[in-house]
């Protein structure tokens, strides 16, 4: 666990400032840490969100983003022609999908087995240096974009019914390249707008990648940053309830919680085995997780540490969806709860009382990200 090792000694040093301060709770705990001048803030392990990205190679503007928009929600890009990535990333609510787990395109939706992952929130994407529930497919933003165009999610009737996880991507660039040109010509003008070339005369990896350009143009809306907790971390004492501050000083110290979700967006971004997906009495897991990319034994059962900003919006959890509500996923994270898997990296953490587990929940609700305004989320007035 190189991240385990990595934080250790931030952990040392946050515990050691919570013996300098003020305020104290009804057992001694200090609730406001001190602001350290160095870096402006209480809790350096979790600073603000950093200004958006700058992407040379895909600058930002307003034709691009709103040729995303029309793209994200137009659902004649699927196989089905019924499902748009707006179905399973709700942008009005948090870019993420309320059921645990969707059908995968609508081509058959009596016959179909659901997707066996959910769904996750797309806020703060545009930040992630890994992404994928198993860090599939992953190279960036723009790439990852598109690539539902080839999976089971939209692409499913294109697929023979047995490909499952496989995808075919050349023919999906092919399938794109005849829906914008030939099926929907509406959209020759958008792309000339927004990259100032002719889409009829690219090739249909050019096409692909410019498809993937714009969504994720439109996806840097997408964002969860100045919650109450960062105006409390860089010195607003009012900003939190206590409960929430002594969630706060729970998460980096006693439950550990930093050791893996850390940073400005609360995730280190590796992948870690908690015990979410336990093999059976055979030695099966219901999804193997990381393994299925490297075939390391020891990764099976891994998943990426999800960001938590907004977490509390994004019912419900975990790859598989099957918490529903916060407060179960907090505990499910104190050592001695459910069934631990031989390879889980839990046994280190401590167990925590119900009122412990309440407070985290307040800390995750205090990282509820500013509203995105609606007019940024809203789907395009007119199609192509
Ligand atoms: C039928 C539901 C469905 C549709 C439609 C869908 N997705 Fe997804 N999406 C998923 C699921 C499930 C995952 C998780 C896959 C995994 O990690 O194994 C996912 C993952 C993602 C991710 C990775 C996010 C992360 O944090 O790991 C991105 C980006 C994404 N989808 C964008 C899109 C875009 C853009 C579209 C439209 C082109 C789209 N999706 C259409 C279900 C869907
Ligand atoms: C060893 C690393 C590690 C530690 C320590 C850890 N987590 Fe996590 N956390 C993960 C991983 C990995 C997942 C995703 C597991 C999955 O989807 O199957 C996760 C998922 C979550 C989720 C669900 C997010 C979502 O969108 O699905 C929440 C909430 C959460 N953790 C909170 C906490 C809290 C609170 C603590 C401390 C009590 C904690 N975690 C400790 C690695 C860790």
């Amino acid at each position: 666990m190189s991240a385990v090792r990595r934080t250790l000694p931030l952990l040392a040093a946050s515990l050691s400032a919570l013996l300098a301060g003020c305020a104290t709770d009804g057992d001694g705990t200090q609730l406001d840490l001190p602001v350290d001048p160095s870096t402006g803030l209480r809790i350096a392990a979790i600073p603000p969100v950093p200004p958006l990205p700058v992407w040379p190679d895909n600058p930002t503007t307003d034709a691009k983003k709103e040729l995303g928009r029309v793209l994200f929600s137009d659902p004649r890009l699927s196989g089905s022609g019924q499902t748009a990535c707006g179905n399973c990333h709700l942008a009005t609510s948090n870019f993420h999908s309320g059921g645990p787990l969707d059908a995968p395109d609508r081509s058959f939706p009596a016959i179909t087995p659901t997707l066996h992952r959910h769904a996750p929130s797309l806020l703060n994407l545009v930040y992630a240096p890994m992404a994928r529930w198993d860090g599939s497919h992953f190279t960036d933003v723009a790439d990852l974009m598109v690539l539902p165009l080839a999976e089971p999610n939209m692409n499913l009737s294109r697929l023979p019914v047995s490909a499952g996880e496989e995808i075919d991507l050349p023919a999906a660039q092919r399938n794109l390249r005849a829906t914008l040109t030939t099926e929907i010509p509406g959209y020759v003008p958008l792309y000339q707008q927004a990259f100032g070339e002719d889409i009829t005369a690219v090739t249909p990896a050019r096409l692909w990648r410019m498809t993937g350009e714009a969504m994720a143009v439109f996806v840097r809306v997408a964002v969860a940053r100045d919650a109450a907790f960062d105006a409390w971390n860089a010195g607003d004492d009012d900003a939190i309830s206590d409960a929430a501050k002594r969630g706060a000083i729970l998460f980096i110290g006693k439950a550990q919680c930093v050791l893996c979700h850390d940073g400005p967006l609360l995730s280190d971004f590796e992948f870690h085995n908690v015990s979410t997906s336990v093999p059976d009495a055979q030695g099966r897991r219901p999804d193997d997780g990381r393994f299925l990319v490297t075939r390391d034994e020891a990764d099976r059962g891994k998943f990426l540490t999800p960001m938590l900003r907004s977490a509390a919006r994004t019912s419900p959890y975990l790859h598989d969806g099957s918490e529903v509500a916060i407060r179960d996923v907090v505990a499910h994270f104190t050592g001695a709860s459910g069934q631990l898997d031989p390879l889980n990296e839990l046994s280190i953490l401590p167990a925590l009382t119900d009122d412990e587990i309440d407070d985290l929940v307040q800390f995750i609700k205090s990282l509820d990200g500013a509203t995105i305004p609606v007019a940024d989320l809203a789907p395009p007035a007119t199609m192509p």
